[in-house]
């Protein structure tokens, strides 16, 4: 009976509401000047900080000792930013969602729970796997795309650490699973795998009243979301949480809108300037810019999207002969003496100058021929006609 209470007690604990408790304190923010540059990342527009962002992708400089940081304000806290692409993606610095070592009876929690909700972001169901670490673990995800629900989770073993696989998370000691795509919050269920199952032991057949599974001391466990790219499991992993709650990088998708392109392009808020294509971002909501063909820069301001001088590099210039720059593309023109559209990926510019000269003596020769058997009908034909008109005369003559 104690023992039960215990365990639900456990439970409990494990299942803590996980809230954010460590966001950055606001008051260390500098709010005062929008001309405020934290220059740790490269930021552009839509982005920027406080009101020089299209809305929504407002960023905060937070400014101390250790350093200026580009943060993001989100329902769930504030994080800290590692690089926005043009692409459409901002990586964060998010942490755990839950942890806790096994002589430790209190929940690590970091930003891990992040939430969306209101903002032009969701998770990327492309970059970002659900992860848990532990001997005796499942974590089950539970994510909100408008009304509807989607799930997604795993479970993971081990007997003792020291038989699992750096580097692999697939159940030993480790495990990941997919994340719906397009989801904006969730929820986690992150706890212990209860005893109440049926064991089968290959050794004895009637049964065992043991777990198969020993518990070892010291062991740690976490659950979070993390950009499959910037983790890589390690034995190390399951004897201690890193105390730094910020350590796991997530990525973000960020899109225009809500619409997609065909709608967007009829509004008014439509984001793509001059020179740029519109594309639907593939988190199935919202749109991207994209700079065209022959054009790069910021297809989101005015004027951003600026010709590319391909003929620049001799290199990468694309002309086998003269390279021309003309806006959004470049004219190639094969120098005196070669033929061809001039272009390296094309038929270049070929060197023509014995076959025309070959072509053009028979040319010349069949011209001359051509000529000398004209004169000759010419002259037949005039000398008919001569004839014809002497016959002409004379036979007038004989009639009267
Ligand atoms: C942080 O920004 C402040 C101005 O807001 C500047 O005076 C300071 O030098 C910056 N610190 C670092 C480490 O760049
Ligand atoms: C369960 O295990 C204990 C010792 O580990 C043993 O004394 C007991 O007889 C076992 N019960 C059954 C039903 O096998
Ligand atoms: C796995 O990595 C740990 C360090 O985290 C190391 O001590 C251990 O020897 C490695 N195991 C194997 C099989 O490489
Ligand atoms: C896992 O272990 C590796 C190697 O020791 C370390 O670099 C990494 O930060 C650890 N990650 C977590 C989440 O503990
Ligand atoms: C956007 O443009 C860049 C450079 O022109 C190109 O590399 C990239 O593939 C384009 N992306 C899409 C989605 O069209
Ligand atoms: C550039 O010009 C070539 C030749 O006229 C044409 O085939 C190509 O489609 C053009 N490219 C663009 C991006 O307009």
């Amino acid at each position: 009976m104690l023992s039960q209470l215990l365990v639900i007690l456990d439970l409990l604990l494990w299942m803590t509401p996980c809230s954010s408790s460590n966001q950055i304190d606001p008051s260390v923010l500098n709010t005062d000047s929008p001309q405020v540059r934290c220059k740790d990342i490269d930021v552009f527009y839509p982005f920027g900080y406080y009101s020089a962002a299209l809305s929504g992708f407002e960023l905060l400089c937070s400014t101390s000792e250790s350093g200026n940081f580009s943060m993001l304000p989100l329902k769930s806290g504030t994080y800290r930013i590692k690089s926005i692409s043009m692409e459409g993606e901002v990586s964060i610095y998010a942490g755990a969602i839950a942890g806790r070592c096994d002589d430790r009876k209190t929940m690590n929690r970091g930003l891990g729970l992040i939430n969306l909700d209101g903002s032009p972001y969701t998770l990327s169901d492309r970059r970002n796997k659900l992860t848990a670490i532990g001997c005796d673990v499942m974590v089950l995800l539970r994510g909100s795309r408008g009304p509807g629900n989607l799930m997604s989770g795993c479970v993971s073993f081990c007997d003792t650490p020291g038989n699992v696989i750096n580097g692999s998370c697939s159940g030993l000691g480790c495990c990941q699973a997919a994340i719906p795509k397009g989801i904006k919050s969730f929820d986690i269920e992150f706890k212990r795998i209860e005893d109440d199952l049926v064991f089968c032991s290959a050794g004895q057949r009637n049964g065992d009243n043991t777990s198969l599974r020993g518990h070892s001391s010291n062991l740690c466990s976490q659950a979070f979301l993390v950009d499959q790219e910037e983790f890589e499991f390690s034995q190390a992993n399951l004897s201690s949480i890193l105390p730094d709650e910020t350590n796991h990088v997530v990525v973000l998708d960020w899109t225009i809108g809500n619409e997609r392109c065909e709608e967007a392009r009829r509004m008014p808020t439509y984001a793509c300037k001059q020179n740029s294509q519109c594309y639907d971002s593939p988190s199935g909501v919202g749109y991207h810019c994209n700079c065209s063909t022959g054009y790069q820069g910021n297809p989101y301001i005015e004027d951003g999207c600026q010709d590319v001088d391909e003929c620049s590099d001799q290199k990468t210039n694309p002309c086998a002969g003269h390279c021309i720059n003309i806006p959004g593309n470049v004219s190639c023109i094969c120098p005196s003496g070669t033929s061809g559209d001039g272009r390296k990926q094309g038929s270049g510019c070929k060197k023509i100058f014995h076959l025309e000269l070959a072509l053009g003596n028979i040319f010349q020769l069949s011209l001359v021929r051509f000529a000398q058997r004209w004169r000759m009908i010419l002259l037949i034909i005039y000398r008919g006609n001569v004839l014809e008109k002497v016959m002409d005369i004379m036979i007038d003559c004989e009639t009267h």
